[in-house]
């Protein structure tokens, strides 16, 4: 069975949690802390497309990278400094090419169509999805047999903002359709900072700077995985202290929920002591290590591996991933633990 994880890097499925994690979304660029090279793009595009009124929208907007960084929140606000209208649908919940027709000519010039997860798309919906985007025409058949029939429908002129944890599974055609691709990068530690500062003031709870420093240190440099540490260590000094969150609270709490100095939960280090103990540093195969951990193969590659990699204490090799001389270090020195 798999450990469930705190650091979980996607919205759980609670749905006091999503409601928080509405609150908390950022809706300006002013308000979105950090990615600032992606700011300054998209400031730039959005900027020349107000500027131009002959009616032409915003190209096509890929966004990629891990969990959490703020990919669905970047959407929301690009349609809000666009001033346009927001419609949010995902990969997996369009199930046929006539779900995506009915959404699509549903929308008005200007609208963005934000698609979640758009790696998971079905083939016969993604090609109706890039021709759509590329000329703004829908092809549909009317009809059955040999009384069936194509008909081509002008379709108003939107823009998509496409959403992935991984490119290198997006079709090479659907991709080419994106005038705009970026990766979201971990964050640096002085705007998690930020981040966590702007959540206390929002949830009306104080917290003390060097709280706020442990905090981000333990954040895995990502926005969600801070808030959600700081709404438990919140918690925790509603019930121990005074609900003021000062270091010691701040400490143990991250204690108690068993995140060491570098920000991994018990499942992060489990993934890596059983692949030391069965490997050592020896590489290992994707699906093995979902084996021995019980999880998808899929949750590793989005979920555990990228921060690990981005840490250095797991490599990615041609034959298979491997613990690194810092993870083996960092499993066997007890005092890294918590
Ligand atoms: N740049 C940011 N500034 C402030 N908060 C952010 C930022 N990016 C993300 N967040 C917070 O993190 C949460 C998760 O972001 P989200 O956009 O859902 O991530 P993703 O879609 O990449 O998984 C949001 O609810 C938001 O509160
Ligand atoms: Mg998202």
């Amino acid at each position: 069975m798999a450990i469930e994880r705190l650091v979980e890097p996607t919205a759980s499925e609670s749905t006091d949690e999503e409601r928080i994690e509405i609150t908390l979304r950022p809706v300006s660029f002013d308000e979105y802390i950090g990615q600032e090279h992606l700011k300054n793009n998209l400031k730039l595009a959005i900027d020349a497309v107000k500027k131009r009124s002959d009616g032409s929208t915003l190209d096509h907007i890929l966004l990629y990278g891990p969990p959490g960084l703020g990919k669905t929140t970047m959407a929301g606000v690009i349609a809000h400094e666009l001033g346009a209208s927001l419609r949010v649908t995902s990969g997996p919940a369009i199930e046929r090419a006539g779900d995506l027709a009915s959404i699509l000519t549903n929308l008005k010039d200007g609208d963005v169509l934000f698609i979640d997860e758009i790696h998971r798309l079905r083939r016969a919906v993604e090609e109706v999805l890039y021709s759509a985007m590329e000329d703004y025409k829908l092809d549909i058949v009317i009809g059955k047999g040999p009384a069936a029939r194509s008909v081509r429908l002008d379709l108003p002129h939107f823009t998509v903002i496409g959403a992935t944890t991984r490119t290198g599974s997006l079709a090479g055609p659907l991709r080419d359709r994106f005038g705009i691709i970026h990766r979201l990068e971990y964050y640096k530690e002085p705007e998690i900072e930020q981040i966590i500062n702007r959540t206390a003031g929002i949830l009306k709870t104080k917290i003390q700077p060097d709280a706020t420093e442990l905090l981000a240190t333990r954040s895995r440099l990502t926005p969600r995985i801070a808030n959600r540490l700081f709404k438990r260590v919140r918690d925790y000094a509603d019930v121990n202290g005074d609900g003021i969150v000062d270091v010691e609270i701040a400490r143990d709490a991250l204690k108690l929920m068993e995140i060491d100095f570098l920000g991994l939960d018990p499942a992060d280090r489990n993934m890596l002591q059983l692949m030391w103990d069965n490997y050592g540093d020896r590489p290992v195969g994707l699906t093995t290590i979902a084996a021995l951990t019980g999880d998808e193969a899929t949750t590793i590659e989005d979920y555990y591996e990228p921060y690990l990699l981005q840490l250095g204490l797991l490599a990615r090799t041609p034959r298979g991933r491997m613990v690194t001389e810092k993870g083996r270090k960092h499993l066997q020195n007890p005092e890294n633990k918590l």
